[in-house]
């Protein structure tokens, strides 16, 4: 499984660096945590950053794609009209620009997805969740259908390390986490007190 840092701040990522394999940023990150994109990707580089296009999909989607070389391009499957982006995905895959795309809460959404050509498939599992429905289950489904693909399952909307856990078990091939969460992931009462036990009984024998 690859993990990915979900956020835009520098300090997280520098300090999680040796073992993430690419970051995933999103407008509302951006407008908490600020960040510089450009910064953020040449620290990471040639992981992908995962940016998002607002507004106009195709023109910001070819911004940011020519400015920075290891970006992949979120694009939601629907606009905020509802109406679809798989043309869209389709003509900027057919372009040269990796496309991520994001905001899915459904096996059918990443079926069209992958059909467009999105290099990864982002599933919100919190979102989903929050819904009542069951992510992992949608998880090991995907995966089952991407299997033979060049897509890759991206699963977000990380909220415990719970989440995180059931998305490894159910086979994700990406899990992409915010920092507090793989900081609790590291935590552990009887590690520290195993730790302090050896640290003192080494004292004492020095
Ligand atoms: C993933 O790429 C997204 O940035 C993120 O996981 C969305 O999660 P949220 O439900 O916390 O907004």
């Amino acid at each position: 499984m690859k993990l990915f840092l979900d956020t835009a701040e520098i300090e997280q990522v520098r300090k999680w660096l040796p073992i993430i394999d690419g970051v995933t940023t999103n407008p509302s990150i951006l407008e908490k945590q600020g960040g510089d994109l450009k910064e953020l990707a040449k620290l990471i580089f040639p992981c992908p950053l995962s940016i998002e296009a607002c507004g106009n999909f195709v023109s910001d989607a070819g911004y940011w794609a020519n400015i920075i070389p290891n970006a992949v391009i979120k694009i939601p499957l629907l606009n905020p009209c509802g109406d679809d982006n798989i043309k869209i995905i389709h003509q900027l895959t057919q372009e040269g620009i990796e496309i991520n795309c994001t905001a899915l809460m459904s096996l059918s959404q990443i079926i069209l997805a992958e059909k467009a050509g999105a290099r990864y498939v982002s599933l919100f599992a919190g979102r989903v969740d929050d819904e009542g429905g069951d992510p992992y289950s949608m998880i090991a489904d995907c995966m089952d259908y991407l299997d033979n693909t060049d897509c890759e399952l991206i699963v977000g909307s990380i909220r415990t390390v719970g989440n995180v856990l059931e998305a490894v078990r159910a086979g994700a091939d990406i899990v992409t986490i915010p920092p507090p969460i793989l900081e609790k992931m590291a935590k552990h009462s009887n590690s520290l007190r195993t730790v302090n036990e050896f640290e003192e009984a080494s004292r004492r024998i020095s």
